[in-house]
């Protein structure tokens, strides 16, 4: 046995003492060096997203824990429009190229994310620069909003080009993401100002013509809400009337450690509607915050926040109360998950380690975050083997 692998095995074993009998510690011992797709297999694909850190720097050290824990893998950014389409023409194709030959070499499942979002894309898409001549010759330029038509034009050759590069290999595709506020409505975003209402119609056919066999899907957070999955349901199903297949929503899933943020009832209550709708249900971005709140203060560093403590509280490491609060939760989500497999096609984390998580950036920059199964030394967490014990643990 490799000094990491023992080294791996035995903190994992210290870590999840507290939450296990002496039984299922041993089981669990035994399989951590089965990874959680392995585990779960009877039940949902496991996977996470790749950064474009991981990609272009090809961390082995992370990529190694990727392949032996996960059956499905997705671009956290590499796939959005800013990243590999930043100006017309510019095409950045090199870490989704890395992806796609991580993802074949161990047999993944592919997810690419995404076409349609209001953030992450460039803002010359939305706009287009008239020069204009005044009556004394001198030359003026505004901006103005992008046609209706040439907007369709830009989505359709983007849509279509990466399609054509990647189908052989990238089968589930978010094709449209967060185009909802959470009551429902539209969001109001230069996609809808400019397209309107058929926007996702659109967005659907041109992924669906340009790969007819992929599995597309719709992604949001917050999908718990009544009125958001209604909503959500009510368009794709126009989406569909129009002949376009729709087949399933994502659920990005990022959600706190308090209980009722979401609670499991509401998850519970959408992802059955979603299902009872014929939509697949794709756990999409799961992560679990254990840091307060701090949208108010978003786009600052917290360095600057006068309440930087308490809005970062665990510079040094997570407490063992907080850190089993955690377990928890990750233990009743998944069980809630399992409860619903036969809905459920993939649930995926947004990262590995806690270190490469967006939530020590976003909503504020600079703070210490715990919202994933593996730390920032790259082991697995107490919260890990709580999940894991779920399948692994043996019958008494
Ligand atoms: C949303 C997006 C993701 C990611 C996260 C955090 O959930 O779908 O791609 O950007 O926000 O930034």
């Amino acid at each position: 046995m490799s000094t990491n692998r023992r080294q791996f095995m035995l903190q994992g074993a210290a870590a999840a003492a507290s939450l296990m009998s002496i039984n299922s510690f041993a089981k669990a011992q035994q399989s951590v060096q089965t990874g959680l797709a392995e585990v779960f297999r009877q039940d949902f694909q496991i996977g996470t997203a790749l950064s474009n850190k991981t990609l272009v720097e090809n961390d082995s050290a992370l990529l190694s824990i990727v392949a032996r824990e996960f059956n499905a893998i997705t671009t956290e950014n590499a796939l959005k429009w800013s990243e590999i389409h930043p100006e017309p023409g510019v095409w950045n194709f090199a870490p989704v190229d890395n992806f796609v030959e991580f993802g074949r070499a161990h047999n993944m499942q592919m997810v690419g994310h995404t076409f349609m979002w209001h953030r992450q894309t460039p803002a010359q898409l939305f706009s287009e620069t008239i020069q204009q001549v005044d009556h004394c010759n001198s030359c003026h330029s505004y901006q103005k909003a992008t046609s209706k038509k040439a907007l369709l034009s830009a989505l359709e050759t983007h849509t279509t080009t990466v399609l054509d590069r990647y189908k052989k290999d990238i089968y589930t595709w978010d094709v449209a993401n967060e185009v909802f506020e959470d009551d429902g409505q539209w969001r109001e975003s230069e996609w809808y100002k400019i397209i309107g209402s058929n926007m996702l119609e659109y967005a659907f056919r041109f992924a669906r013509e340009a790969h007819p066999k992929s599995c597309l899907i719709y992604n949001d957070y917050h999908v718990e809400k009544p009125k958001k999955y209604a909503s959500i349901i009510e368009k794709l199903d126009a989406v569909q009337k129009k002949g376009v297949k729709v087949d399933g929503v994502g659920i990005q899933c990022h959600i706190k450690v308090d209980q009722n943020s979401p609670s499991l009832k509401d998850l519970e209550t959408a992802i059955v509607a979603l299902s009872q709708s014929g939509y697949r249900v794709h756990i999409t971005e799961l992560d679990i915050d254990v840091l307060p709140n701090a949208w108010e203060h978003k786009g600052r560093h917290v360095n600057e926040l006068t309440d930087k403590n308490e809005l970062n509280p665990y510079t040094n490491a997570l407490p063992p109360s907080i850190s089993q609060q955690l377990s928890e939760r990750y233990r009743s989500v998944f069980e809630l998950f399992i409860k619903h497999r036969d809905k459920i096609d993939r649930v995926s984390f947004w990262g590995t380690t806690d270190d490469e998580s967006w939530k020590n950036g976003l909503p504020i920059a600079g703070r210490t975050s715990y919202p994933l199964l593996f730390d920032r030394k790259k082991q697995p967490k107490p919260a890990y083997f709580a999940v894991k014990n779920l399948r692994a643990a043996p019958t008494p």
